[in-house]
């Protein structure tokens, strides 16, 4: 694999204090140095300040879990990629609860990359089908569907520092991973789509599995070509579980 493996926590709303986040995030750093995937952290949005500094000088990343897409306004409760600025290097966009539960569209998710792109905010667009779209075989569709949206506003994919997600919903903290099989399917399918823009920029994006991954079977998925790392909700809470995915990402980057 010539990517560099990338390993993202997505804490979800957890935990409950700063003195939580702070320490979780000091316990990570400790046991991924040295490792050589990027590891990334994303913490809620009132404990990045928090984190970013606890982490200060270490190889471990920051990223946000969303961004506005609007620099300032009247946007009652977001955080613009402007103020993510020097905050968080990454934000994740378009994830399936931020869709479910808040209504995010695939226009929300083009402009949200474009906007992170501009203000030079790594996003980590995710894509994935619901669980009925799957059992209709809409899992292609969907996927190519939700990919052309998330770089629908982007002129080049080389140099925007983009990442991809693959979570099918189904998978996301039901403990029923995907196959490796179908994780590798649909990232080489996201993978296809970035290549119609741009064939040579579309080599170096990451492209992460994300959906009940653990300890335990983050390696299978390591193991396949299009597969360049994992976007861990549940298991990148417990800082020695998810220290040990990042060491699986690193067994497979050097084999
Ligand atoms: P789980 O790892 O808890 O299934 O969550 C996956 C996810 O949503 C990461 O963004």
């Amino acid at each position: 694999m010539s990517r560099r493996p990338l390993v993202a926590g997505n804490w979800k709303m957890n935990p409950a204090s700063a003195e939580e986040a702070v320490a979780l995030a000091r316990d990570v750093a400790a046991r991924v140095a040295g490792l050589s995937p990027l590891t990334v952290l994303c913490p809620p949005t009132i404990w990045l300040a928090a984190v970013a500094e606890a982490v200060t000088g270490q190889q471990v990343r920051i990223g946000a879990q969303t961004t506005a897409a609007e620099e300032s306004g009247a946007y009652t409760g977001e955080t613009s990629p402007l103020m993510l600025r020097g905050l968080a290097e990454f934000a994740i966009i378009g994830h399936s609860e931020r869709r479910r539960l808040y209504g995010e569209t695939d226009d929300d998710v083009r402009d949200k990359v474009a906007s992170a792109v501009a203000h030079g905010i790594r996003p980590i667009a995710a894509v994935g089908e619901r669980l009925a779209e799957r059992h209709a075989g809409r899992t292609a569709e969907v996927v190519e569907r939700q990919t052309r949206a998330a770089i629908g506003r982007l002129q080049r994919i080389a140099g925007t520092g983009l990442v991809m997600a693959y979570e099918p919903v189904w998978a996301i903290g039901t403990g029923e991973a995907a196959t490796d099989a179908d994780a590798q399917e649909a990232s080489a399918r996201i993978r296809a789509i970035l290549a119609e823009l741009d064939p040579t920029g579309a080599e170096e994006v990451p492209i992460l599995y994300g959906g009940s991954v653990t300890a335990d079977n983050a390696g299978r998925f390591f193991a396949q070509p299009d597969v360049d790392g994992a976007l861990v909700g549940g298991a990148s809470l417990q800082a020695v579980g998810f220290a040990a995915i990042v060491a699986a990402a690193a067994r497979v980057s050097t084999r």
